[in-house]
This record gives C-alpha cells, structure tokens and sequence, in this order.
C-alpha cells in the first residue's frame, strides 16, 4: 500500500491533553481554518462558525465552567440547568459502544495512574477539559439552530479538516463536546446569538510531549469487522 502524505498526517493525528503554552500565530490558525473550510457540505451550505478564545478571554471562560463544573460536582442537583442542545450521545448506552466508552475511559485513567473510586482524581482529570487542557488556543463552534441533522455531517468534515491540517503544521488539537452542557455559560460569553447552538469546543496548540497523557493510543476495530463486501 502507498504511504501517502495524508495518510500519514490522518494517522498521526490524535487527541493531545496537555499543551505547552506556545501559542500559534494567528496567520498559522487562519489558515487552518481557510484550509479547513474547503469541507464539503450539502450544497455549499458551509453551516461552520468559529470562535477562537485566547488570552484573558479564555482564561476568564474557562474560570467561570471550571466553578461551574465544581459547583456541580458539590451538589449535583444543579447540573439540571446546564443542558446540552443536542444529544452528542445516547440516552441509554449499549455494546458495543458501551464497551468501548469504558475501554477508553479505563485506559486513560490506568495510564493516569487513577483507579476505580478515585472520585477526587477522576473529577480533577475531567476538569482540565474546561481549562482547554492548558491549551493556549480554544475554539468554540455553533451552528445555527434551525438547520438540519445533516449539517451536522458537515461540520465533522470541517472539524477533521481543522484537525488534519493542525497535524500537518506539527499542531495538536483535542475536540470536546464536555463543553456542550455549559452553552448556557459559553455562548454568552463569545457574544453568539440566540440563533446559535455549541456543536463543541476544541484545544488547540503544541503538545507537550513530555506529558504521558499524550501518550495515550486509542485502538480501532479492524476494517472487517465494520464493513461488509457485497459484489
Ligand atoms: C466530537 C468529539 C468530542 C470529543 N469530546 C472529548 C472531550 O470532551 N474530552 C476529551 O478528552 N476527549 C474528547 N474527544 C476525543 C475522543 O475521546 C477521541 O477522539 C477518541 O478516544 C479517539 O482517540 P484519538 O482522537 O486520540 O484518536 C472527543 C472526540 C470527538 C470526535
């Protein structure tokens, strides 16, 4: 099989969950995003709007989901306020999906060194997505509320395109929709419109290398076992 230069760049993609605090410059990001946005989408309808957080914005935003996410966890009956827009996952959760959430979950942790009960440890670790995983760059994307599930497709295309082309330029990135319950918090906060809708966050910057969280390697099922070939 050929090793094509994209190929190379797909396969080294992963989700980084620690940064160095190098910031790229704004020229490298924009043209991410241009690069990104020759997505395709259903008859060109390009559904994507980005915002992208540095500085004391971000640093601001993510104090106030960081005390919202610990408020919650100090009384949980608070978390009924905070609702996501659109269900990233399934109400009730099934194999083998089920398996693999607790697969990936597991393995993160055990590389963490947090074991089963370390509730306190679990807790921390899942906060550090509101703090960006120290990224120095955070983006945020909606889409307009009235548009289709379709447009949705679109916009994975688009997000993996942001994703391949960061690899590309020697950037990490880590999508997260752990953002998409504080839309309340967020949204406001970037100045959206009531039209808009948080489709999901994601870091953005160099990994730190020296970090064994970015040492994490995810397994995929082998083609056949999710493909049938029908002739
Ligand atoms: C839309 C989307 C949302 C995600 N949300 C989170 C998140 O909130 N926090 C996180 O640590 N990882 C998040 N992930 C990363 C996944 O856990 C990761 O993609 C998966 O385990 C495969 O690993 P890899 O990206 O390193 O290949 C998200 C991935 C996607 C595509």
């Amino acid at each position: 099989m050929s090793n094509s230069t994209v190929d190379d760049v797909i396969q080294a993609r992963m989700s980084a969950r620690a940064f160095t605090s190098e910031a790229p410059s704004r020229e490298l990001i924009q043209h991410i995003l241009q690069v990104a946005s020759r997505a395709p989408s259903g008859t060109n309808t390009q559904p994507w709007k980005v915002y992208v957080l540095e500085g004391n914005i971000l640093a601001e935003l993510c104090d106030k989901v960081c005390d919202a996410y610990e408020a919650i966890s100090n009384n949980p009956e608070l978390a009924d306020q905070y609702k996501e827009a659109y269900s990233y996952y399934p109400e009730k959760w099934f194999s083998p999906y089920i398996d693999r959430r607790r697969e990936n979950g597991w393995s993160l942790y055990g590389l963490l060194g947090i074991e089963k009960g370390e509730k306190e440890k679990m807790f921390l670790q899942h906060q550090r997505n509101f703090r960006f995983f120290d990224a120095p760059v955070g983006l945020f994307f909606t889409i307009h509320r009235d548009l289709g599930t379709g447009s949705i497709l679109d916009y994975g295309m688009f997000l993996q395109n942001i994703m391949v082309s960061a690899q590309s330029h020697g950037l990490a990135s880590c999508p997260q929709a752990a953002w998409n319950k504080f839309s309340k918090i967020i949204l406001p906060a970037i100045g959206a419109t009531s039209e808009e809708m948080l489709v999901c966050g994601m870091a953005l910057g160099y990994a730190d290398q020296a970090d064994k969280v970015n040492t994490f390697q995810t397994p995929r099922a082998k083609v056949d076992e999710f493909t049938s070939w029908l002739k």
